[in-house]
């Protein structure tokens, strides 16, 4: 079986090939490059304007025609809604067109799925921090329940504001990595837990407040974030007793948050995961796999039903591909 699965939630555009063995194809994608914050409706032509070539490339990268696709997946949400309804539009007409049934995917939930296909983590608590979601999330009863979240902004949309008001090129994330390397004094930011919650605005204008060298405001930022993360992701498996952490969304390509997690799971003897690159960001294959276990599992929607759910929460979605 060949899924043609297609992202679109946020600032990146993508499409990629998976078959019914887990075997990625292709997974193509490209990132819209925001200036002042991420402008929705701009987001969106970017995406329009990139599918079509996108859809193309991928078909020609994994020697796929359009007539053997069995299934189109897309990222129903959450995300932004002209960004959404982008892709939405180019997962209907090609599923009409191609006369091949439709599925919407949740898109935290695939962030774990690729994380269970690339990596070996079996059922794992998901640390999941990007640019708009910072969530951990991990499977029980039946459902994808969310742990624990953000309270106001996503870390990664935390980590891009601060550097671009200190004259950083997006994404600021990487930046903010390096120059932390060099800081090795901790200043004093306020460390927002509540209850199994995190909150990060609040840090953001400490920070942009302290006059003190950038390499320590960067230090102190990482160290004190990741630590919130740590702590509440380390409670989430407590809770679950479960005995594995896998990382998801762009920020945990940050060695130091990777440092930290894998500290805290080695000394409660369990382990942490981090998939390659390119399915830690947001990336079409994690749509594509996610959509196959969903129809595999007998769920696909009809195009009356494939609007898209800017706030779709996680714990809504019927998991019927896990025992
Ligand atoms: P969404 O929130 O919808 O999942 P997104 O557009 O934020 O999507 P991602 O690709 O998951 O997409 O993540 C991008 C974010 O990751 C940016 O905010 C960027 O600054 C951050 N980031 C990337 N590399 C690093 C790093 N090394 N350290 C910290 N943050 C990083
Ligand atoms: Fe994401």
């Amino acid at each position: 079986m060949l899924v043609l699965g297609i992202e679109g939630t946020a600032h990146t555009v993508g499409v990629s090939i998976v078959d019914g063995d887990g075997e990625v194809l292709s997974n193509v994608f490209e990132t819209y490059q925001e200036k002042e914050g991420i402008h929705p409706r701009e987001a969106a032509n970017h995406h329009s304007s990139k599918i079509v070539p996108l859809i193309r490339e991928a078909l020609e990268e994994s020697n796929v025609g359009r007539d053997e696709v069995d299934l189109v997946a897309f990222s129903q949400g959450p995300g932004l809604g002209p960004c959404l309804r982008t892709v939405a539009t180019a997962a209907r007409s090609l599923s009409l067109s191609l006369d091949v049934p439709l599925v919407g995917v949740n898109h935290c939930i695939a962030h774990l799925e690729i994380g269970r296909l690339r990596t070996e983590a079996e059922s794992p608590v998901l640390l999941y921090v990007s640019g708009g979601n910072t969530q951990i999330i991990a499977f029980t009863k039946g459902r994808y329940r969310v742990f624990g979240e953000t309270l106001d902004i996503g870390l990664g949309n935390m980590l891009d504001k601060f550097g671009r008001d200190k004259g950083m090129n997006f994404p600021a994330g990487p930046v903010i990595e390096k120059k932390a390397r060099g800081g090795d004094e901790l200043l004093d930011l306020p460390y927002s837990v509540k209850g199994m919650d995190v909150e990060f605005s609040g840090i953001m204008t400490s920070a942009l407040n302290l006059d003190e060298p950038l390499e320590d405001i960067c230090y102190s930022i990482q160290e004190t974030t990741f630590a919130m993360l740590t702590e509440v992701t380390e409670r989430a498996l407590a809770h679950t007793r479960k005995n594995e952490v896998l990382l998801g969304g762009g920020v945990v390509q940050n060695k130091r948050l990777q440092e930290m997690i894998e500290k805290m799971t080695e000394e409660r003897g369990a382990t942490s995961f981090v998939p390659e690159p390119e399915f830690c960001v947001d990336n079409p294959a994690m749509i594509a796999w996610t959509g196959y276990l969903m129809y595999d599992s007998g769920t696909s929607i009809s195009v009356e039903e494939s609007n898209i759910r800017q706030k779709f929460r996680t714990d809504e979605v019927e998991v019927t591909w896990r025992g």
